[in-house]
């Protein structure tokens, strides 16, 4: 039978995303760009990383040209190329520029926005609302500066439940100040929480919440109707800042730079927070600019992204273990077994998985590596089964 794996297989060509892309599978896009050398792994080596939900291609080799023009600026404090990367960002979003908070990676706008609120007098008594599985940067702040912060129960099916967020955070706020913090799509279980219920909350919230809107993931969402909590801000809502990355679709997570979109007053409150007024460096400034430019690279993550999480998806299905729908680089999936046996045995086999997340022994995160990757994880995956470890 010609399966999509015997065709792969078949087509005896190195398995590098180039090579499966240009090697007719079914993905509506063509083009130079599918046979970018871009596209073949960069950086990490052995073991296969399958655990930090980082971009396996690498990033754009014209963001790498740009940080090689910037490293010639390296005696120079980096004024004008923070100029050029908010009028970038800026206009990416069709937002002005006093929108923009520049951010070294998104984690330091998570971290601005929580001091920031934390900071000011009004709302130094603050309760952070968040759902139990979540990303635990700002879980980790508040446990450091000894800020309350609450988990409201995951739905049965391990999504993340908006009314219970809701109703929890709705009551704190007639107490005292509230900040909501929402990733969507979720991680660690990849669920999107859609625009429309987001954009219902916000809204009509208590005007003691503050939203910390977290899209690292956007990029990856297929659903035409998700929108960005972007255009909220641009609705003029002053309740939310919302927080992205260059780390994820664009490659960049070890250049570290993000940045987040807030209403103006927020914004100049959060740029005034900063680190000396100059967190992000000249490499991480002209990186963000031309991977902004590059949308050939863009679509070409995306495509990657799509063909090898549906082997993923597929060796699930086969095996018959149960994942959580999701749009984003990486799965939350059951393994039937311990994390605890899984983790370091598949470290055996050369794939870094996902840590033990919200304390569920019997489900891993998996990252989306690229397509040739993800067919060595299904034969591994199937190996573990045959030897009954998963
Ligand atoms: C939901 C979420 N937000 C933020 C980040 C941090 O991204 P950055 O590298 O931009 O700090 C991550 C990283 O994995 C993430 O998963």
């Amino acid at each position: 039978m010609l399966t999509r794996r015997n065709m792969i297989r078949g087509s005896g060509l190195a398995l590098g995303t180039g090579a499966i892309l240009a090697s007719g599978l079914p993905l509506g896009l063509s083009g130079a760009w599918a046979q970018d050398p871009a596209m073949t792994p960069r950086g990490g080596g052995a073991p296969v990383r399958l655990h930090y939900n980082e971009n396996a291609a690498g990033c754009s080799p014209k963001v790498i040209e740009a940080m090689r023009d910037a490293m010639d600026e390296s005696n120079l404090y980096p004024v004008k190329r923070e100029e050029a990367y908010t009028n970038a960002v800026a206009s990416y979003h069709s937002i002005a520029e006093g929108n923009v908070i520049r951010g070294n990676g998104s984690s330091e706008i998570l971290l601005v926005t929580l001091l920031a609120a934390h900071q000011n007098a009004e709302w130094s008594k603050l309760t952070v609302f968040a759902p139990s599985m979540s990303f635990e940067v700002i879980a980790d702040l508040c446990q450091k500066w000894k800020i309350p912060y609450v988990r409201t129960p995951m739905a049965k099916d391990l999504r993340v439940d908006l009314d219970a967020l809701r109703s929890a955070a709705e009551a704190q706020a007639a107490h005292g100040p509230v900040m909501v913090y929402l990733t969507s799509p979720n991680n660690p279980t990849g669920d999107l929480i859609h625009s429309k219920s987001i954009g219902d909350w916000v809204k009509s919230a208590h005007e003691n919440i503050l939203f910390l809107i977290d899209e690292a993931y956007i990029d990856f969402v297929t659903d035409p109707t998700h929108k960005s909590a972007i255009d909220l801000v641009k609705a003029g809502y002053e309740n939310l800042v919302v927080a992205r990355t260059f780390s994820k679709v664009y490659g960049l997570a070890g250049v570290r730079v993000g940045y987040g979109i807030a209403a103006t007053k927020i914004a100049e409150s959060m740029n005034a927070a900063m680190i000396a007024g100059s967190n992000v460096n000249v490499l991480g400034l002209a990186a963000g600019v031309a991977a902004l430019e590059d949308r050939d690279f863009y679509k070409a993550s995306l495509a990657s992204n799509r063909i090898a999480r549906k082997m993923a998806t597929d060796v699930l299905d086969d095996l018959g273990l149960d994942y959580i729908p999701g749009e984003a680089n990486f799965i939350f999936h059951q393994i039937g077994r311990p994390h605890s046996e899984y983790q370091p045995r598949m470290l055996e086999h050369g794939f870094k998985v996902g840590r033990l997340m919200g304390g569920l022994q019997n489900w891993n995160r998996l990252s989306i590596g690229l397509p040739n990757e993800m067919e060595r994880f299904a034969d591994t995956l199937r190996l573990f089964r045959n030897n009954g470890w998963v």
